[in-house]
């Protein structure tokens, strides 16, 4: 077929034109996927924001969690990780275990008071959910904990 004497009419491409055509058409799907998946990114909080519970929801009897300790849950809904810590005798705090950079669980670390994503080294502060360190763009959901008669709440912010 490439031998055939119409070819070069047919394709008027020259062969020190194919790296510049392969080289743009690259470039092209390069940034045209970085900006659909970046767009993609910041609108997607706008499309489909973090539902909201209605709810109070109970989590554990203050004598369950240890201080220094942690009990996982799911809120506002059954999709979405949560974690509560006892930071004090008296001082609880509960966020969003899901990482604000690309959703990995984050682990609590007592002896630094902090959160941290194994998955890009990002940190954020128990005290507050704020980022300490790492990709993250932003803090770590909180959630407002309430104690009851002995037991943990969380209610609807
Ligand atoms: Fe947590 Fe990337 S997902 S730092």
């Amino acid at each position: 077929m490439f031998d055939h004497p119409d070819w070069k009419s047919t394709f008027p491409v020259r062969q020190s034109d194919e790296h510049d055509v392969s080289r743009r058409q690259f470039c092209k799907v390069a940034c045209g996927s970085a900006l659909a998946v970046g767009g993609g990114w910041l609108v997607k909080d706008k499309i489909f924001p973090q539902p909201k519970a209605t709810e109070p929801k109970l989590i554990a009897r203050v004598e369950d969690v240890p201080v220094g300790g942690y009990k996982l849950f799911a809120y506002p809904t059954e999709h979405h990780p949560a974690i509560l810590v006892r930071l004090g005798e008296n001082e609880f705090a509960a966020y969003s275990q899901s990482c604000t950079h690309l959703m990995c669980p984050v682990n609590y670390q007592h002896e630094k008071r902090q959160f941290y994503c194994p998955c890009h080294e990002g940190f954020f502060s128990a005290e507050d959910g704020h980022v300490l360190a790492g990709p993250p763009p932003r803090a770590l959901p909180r959630y407002p904990v309430e104690i009851r008669d002995g037991e943990i709440w969380i209610r609807p912010a």
